[in-house]
């Protein structure tokens, strides 16, 4: 299984220009790279999808940073699952902690989301972790079981291989510090437990499991490699085209 690397631009390229100067930096930065065995995805504001696609990047694939759970209608401001897919888009980012943070986004919500995405052809990356309180609690594990249990109800075995799960400690994100190695290993294994509860394991050997938060090309080793996670999900290194696919390369040349 390749390892995915995954780009959150989050609420930047504030204009035409600025796309078109990330995506030919990104093209220039590729090229000539040789990587093997991962995937490449981007997530740019809603704004810039058809731009990112216009841009025709060879081997690079689209996901949104939300969406909403109904198909379509009255619910102005929203983004629809079907306009995402009939985009070009395949990957969703899903419960991502800034959602639930600023956009009191909770497990029913984000669990509505991922059941619409799936059905719609979209594969969702579930973003789940504990905040610094909980941590010095020692609540991490409590939370991450409860945040994945809450988001995957009703679920089929079936669709269950379209899942991607992202593991992202709160107090990681855009910080200075990152978990151990342990510590995210620790995470991986019991978020492999509850998906194997859930889907049996059958079902679960395709599901990607990533880490995120603060992920550069000094973490990479610490964080995913020798943690042996499926990739990672990176906000600011991702709009520095350089840095993202260094770290990409830094990952394809340890598989
Ligand atoms: P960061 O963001 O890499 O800037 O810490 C990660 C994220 O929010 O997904």
């Amino acid at each position: 299984m390749n390892k995915l690397i995954v780009g959150n631009l989050k609420m930047n390229l504030l204009s035409i220009d600025e796309r078109e100067q990330y995506l030919n930096l990104f093209k220039r930065e590729l090229k000539g790279k040789k990587l093997e065995k991962v995937d490449l995805l981007l997530a740019p504001p809603f704004v810039h999808l058809e731009g990112f696609k216009k841009a025709k990047i060879k081997n690079l694939s689209l996901g949104a940073q939300n969406m909403f759970w109904e198909k379509k209608g009255s619910f102005t401001g929203e983004i629809s699952p079907s306009m995402l897919k009939n985009l070009g888009n395949d990957f969703v980012i899903l419960g991502h902690s800034e959602r639930r943070k600023y956009f009191q986004e909770n497990d029913q919500t984000i669990n509505l989301k991922v059941q619409i995405a799936l059905k719609e052809g979209l594969r969702p990356i579930l973003c789940v972790g504990e905040t610094g309180e909980e941590k010095e609690a020692n609540k991490t594990l409590t939370v991450i079981k409860r945040e994945i249990k809450n988001a995957l109800r009703n679920i089929s075995r079936a669709r269950a291989e379209n899942i991607i799960i992202a593991y992202e400690p709160i107090w990681a994100i855009g910080a200075i510090t990152t978990p151990t190695t342990n510590e995210i290993m620790e995470a991986k294994v019991l978020i492999k437990k509850i998906l194997v509860e859930l889907f049996g394991a059958n079902y679960t050997n395709k599901i990607r499991i990533l880490y995120g938060g603060s992920v550069s090309v000094t973490t990479i080793q610490a964080t995913c490699l020798d943690s042996g996670m499926d990739g990672v999900l990176i906000g600011r290194e991702s709009l520095r085209p350089y840095e993202f696919l260094k770290i990409a390369e830094l990952v394809s040349g340890s598989s």
